[in-house]
Order: C-alpha cells, then sequence, then structure tokens
C-alpha cells in the first residue's frame, strides 16, 4: 500500500448564525466594510456549553457515513484544533470516547489555520509508513472564544465550524505530497499571548492579536510558494488541478493565490463569506461543503494549502 487516500468527508456548523448585521450593532464596523475587505457575509458561532469536541463529533461521524466504515475501524485519530475543551487529555482522545473508536492512537495537532494541512501531512506518513490503515483526520474550531467582541480588526473575521475526512491505505493515489512549513520569527504577528499557571489565566492578552496587513501579505506569498512546490515535485502544472481549496480568511488573499497559481476563480473553492475564518476547519469544511454540493468527484485532482499563526503553511496535493 503506497498511497493514503480519502474515502470520506464531513463537517459541521454551529447552528447560531451571526450576520454583519448583527456585528454594525456591536463595533463601529459595515456590512460594506467587511464583505469588501473580506468577502465574508456570516459567520456560525458555537453555543455556550458546545465545545470543540461536539462539533468534530458530528462532522467524523458524517466522514465515517460518507465513507462506509465504522468507528472502531480506526486506528488513528489526529485532531487539529487551537481551541482544545481541555488543556488536557487532547479533544482527539476525547472524541475517541464519544466516537466508541477504541482500536486506535489518538492525539492534538496545534497549527492554527494550518492545522488540518499538518494533521492531513502527518496521518499521510503513518499511513504510507505501513504502521496504520486507517484515520480519521479533524480540524475543528470554537475560535469566537479568543476573540475579541470589542476589537473591530478581529472579530468580523472569525467563526467556528468542523471538518473531518476518513483518510485509508491504498495502492492508487490518494495524496501525493504534502509540504509543511512554519517560520516562528513571526509568532508575534497572530497570537493569543497567554497560558495557564498557578490556577490563573496569565500573560499579555486572552484574544487574538493579529498585525492585519503583514499577515495577509505572508498568506498570499506562502500558500503561492508551497502550493507551487506540490505542483512541481509531481510534475503537475496549474491546468491539471480541477480545484484548488485554499484556507477561507479573506476573499482577496484566496483571489491573490489563484492569481500566482495562474488559475481561473472557477477553480477554486471559497466558503469565506458563510464561514468566515475558522481555522483549522476551514480547509475540510470548504472540501466537504463541495464534495455534498457535487463539485468535487471522485479522481478528481485537488490542491488544499493553508496558512496561519506561527506562522506555519503547507500544501498538499491529492487526487480525490
Ligand atoms: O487565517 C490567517 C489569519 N488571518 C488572515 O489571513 C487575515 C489577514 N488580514 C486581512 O484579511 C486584512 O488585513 C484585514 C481584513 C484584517 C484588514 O483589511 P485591510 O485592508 O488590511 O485593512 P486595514 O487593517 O489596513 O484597515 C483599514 C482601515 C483602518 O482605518 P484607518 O486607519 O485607515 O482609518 C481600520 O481601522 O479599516 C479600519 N477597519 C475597519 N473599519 C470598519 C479595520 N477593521 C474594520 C472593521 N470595520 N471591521
Amino acid at each position: 500500500m503506497n498511497y493514503a487516500r480519502i474515502i470520506g468527508t464531513g463537517s459541521h456548523l454551529p447552528e447560531r448564525v451571526l450576520s454583519n448585521a448583527d456585528l454594525e450593532k456591536m463595533v463601529d464596523t459595515s456590512d460594506e466594510w467587511i464583505v469588501t475587505r473580506t468577502g465574508i457575509r456570516e459567520r456560525h458561532i458555537a453555543a455556550n456549553g458546545e465545545g470543540v469536541v461536539d462539533l468534530a463529533l458530528q462532522a467524523a461521524t458524517h466522514a465515517l457515513q460518507a465513507a462506509e466504515v465504522a468507528a472502531d475501524s480506526i486506528d488513528l485519530i489526529i485532531f487539529a484544533t487551537t481551541t482544545p475543551d481541555r488543556v488536557f487529555p487532547s479533544s482527539a482522545c476525547l472524541l475517541q470516547q464519544k466516537l466508541g473508536a477504541t482500536q486506535c492512537a489518538a492525539f492534538d495537532i496545534q497549527a492554527v489555520c494550518t492545522g488540518f494541512l499538518y494533521a492531513l501531512g502527518t496521518a499521510e506518513k503513518f499511513i504510507r509508513s505501513g504502521s496504520h490503515k486507517r484515520a480519521l483526520v479533524i480540524g475543528a474550531e470554537v475560535f469566537s472564544r479568543l476573540v475579541d467582541w470589542n476589537d473591530r480588526g478581529t472579530c468580523v473575521l472569525f467563526g467556528d465550524g468542523a471538518g473531518a475526512v476518513v483518510l485509508e491505505a491504498s495502492e492508487e493515489p490518494g495524496i501525493y505530497s504534502s509540504h509543511l512549513y512554519a517560520d516562528g520569527q513571526y509568532s508575534n504577528s497572530l497570537t493569543v499571548n497567554s497560558y495557564v499557571a498557578q490556577g490563573q489565566l496569565q500573560g499579555e492578552s486572552q484574544f487574538t492579536r493579529m498585525q492585519g496587513g503583514e499577515v495577509f501579505k505572508a498568506a498570499v506569498n506562502n500558500m503561492a510558494s508551497s502550493a507551487l512546490e506540490a505542483l512541481r515535485s509531481n510534475e503537475f502544472n496549474a491546468s491539471d488541478l480541477d480545484w484548488v481549496i485554499p484556507h477561507q480568511a479573506n476573499t482577496r488573499i484566496i483571489q491573490a493565490v489563484s492569481k500566482k497559481l495562474k488559475l481561473p476563480q472557477e477553480k477554486v473553492i471559497s466558503t469565506v463569506a458563510m464561514h468566515g475564518n475558522t481555522s483549522a476547519a476551514s480547509v475540510p469544511l470548504a472540501l466537504d461543503t463541495a464534495v455534498r454540493d457535487g463539485r468535487v468527484q471522485p479522481e478528481q485532482h485537488l490542491l488544499l494549502t493553508a496558512m496561519g499563526g506561527g506562522f506555519t503553511w503547507g500544501s498538499a496535493l491529492l487526487r480525490f
């Protein structure tokens, strides 16, 4: 078995929708500014008491149903999140228990908005090594909990949600390759600078702080460069792609990336208008949306790409 192949996708969004009109009542902003500068029209917000594992459980259940496999056939769970329900145990362990997936390894990955790409790349390597056969890979966030609802520069951007895929060992591709990067010198450009000690939350800020312009430029350059590397290393041209599924942070970022790849907008999946930036959930949510509405079809070639806090970034090229 040489490849890891996606055999099912799923996603879930919390019920409550927060529109731009709602935000106009909360901070000094306008629907016109938000739509023009970001493309976002609405986002979903988890209810009080609704945790990231609750969202992930729904997404995972849909992915397992789509794959037509049972939870106890999963031998690996990798859960990408920045907003775990507990400091420990991991969200992956909490999800494992809820799913009844008793025969597996389970751990979390923290790479903020690139988390799903990191989790997918890690699961792919477990499967390619032959040590594991069937993995559940999750990207899920309740990012609204890290948002300062008085900061108009960030609160209009983020939302909550979950996406999941089931990966299985296969002789046919599958994921061709994944390309992951990080540069910690930008740790202060996008951060929640706090930690728990002596029973207290400590540090500079408990909310997301972002240097928007710097993150914007890095997102365009890093997503494009890793995407081009993924194409080059598999001797693919951009024209060979059926779809690009980028991290959903801002329509202008998505447009700039597709321009650098010389790809028409029609080949780019964009769900940012309806979901906002859901961090690690963004790529699997967009993927599942496009699978369920029929745009993404079996055997098509997809390029996934993301960039987030760290900075972290990466791309994966795959045959669906
Ligand atoms: O997932 C990876 C992490 N996130 C991202 O990739 C996001 C990357 N950054 C961005 O998407 C953009 O930088 C933003 C959408 C955050 C901001 O867009 P921008 O075009 O870079 O705007 P700006 O920060 O330069 O602000 C322009 C103006 C400022 O007013 P002045 O100083 O020109 O008078 C802001 O105060 O827009 C103002 N502004 C707002 N106005 C109305 C900032 N936020 C808002 C708002 N409503 N919500």
